[in-house]
């Protein structure tokens, strides 16, 4: 199964997918977190922020997610992952995928402001610090039409947020087992 989260930097994608690992390897049920920022450094190294190169890094991280997933292995990808389209691709593409949209305003993050991003997209135009194509800031983010889960990290406690993960990977697991099941006996 592949879960592919997508939400603005700083809205918890991975902190959540970290919390629910911990506490779903203890259940022995197998996960891996392809987390954006990593696979930028590695797989994707040389992707910059421009729609096409965006669009090729989910591509690249969806594709070693179905690697795994054929392995039984739940593979979470946490990336902003901002454009619809490219979110319907990887839905359709391979078998077993779920939307889920890590959501937070645009306050709270400026607040958190973890990796000083937000502060630098607000610079005045000309500085030289200035970026000026970050994501829900100065460049898009579609909102998903139709997220299979919704989980918002300004309303919601980090506890609740990653039950709500972990109880809609249990979900999933067992309807994928349901289906495995009644094509072994038909
Ligand atoms: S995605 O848009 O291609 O899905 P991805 O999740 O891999 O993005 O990388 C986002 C991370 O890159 C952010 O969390 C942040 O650390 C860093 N980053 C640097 N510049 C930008 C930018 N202009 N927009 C978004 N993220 C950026």
């Amino acid at each position: 199964m592949i879960i592919q989260m997508c939400g603005l930097s700083g809205s918890g994608k991975s902190t959540l997918a970290r919390a629910a690992e911990n506490v779903l390897k203890k259940q022995q049920i197998k996960v891996e977190i392809l987390d954006g920022d990593e696979y930028r450094q590695t797989l994707c190294k040389g992707l910059g922020f421009s729609r096409h190169d965006r669009s090729e890094n989910i591509r690249r991280m969806a594709f070693v997610a179905r690697q795994l997933s054929k392995h039984e292995i739940v593979a979470v990808i946490c990336a902003i992952n901002p454009y619809e389209e490219i979110r319907r691709e990887i839905a359709v593409s391979y078998p077993g995928v779920s939307t889920v949209h890590i959501d937070c305003s645009i306050e709270i993050l400026k607040a958190r402001d973890t990796k000083g991003l937000y502060q630098k997209a607000f610079l005045p135009e000309g500085h030289p610090e200035r970026i000026s194509n970050l994501t829900g800031i100065n460049d898009a983010f579609d909102e998903p039409e139709q997220p299979d889960l919704y989980i918002n990290t300004d309303t919601d406690t980090i506890i609740t947020c990653t039950n709500k993960l972990i109880h809609f990977i249990h979900e999933r697991l067992k309807y994928t087992e349901k289906n495995r099941m009644a094509k072994v006996f038909k």
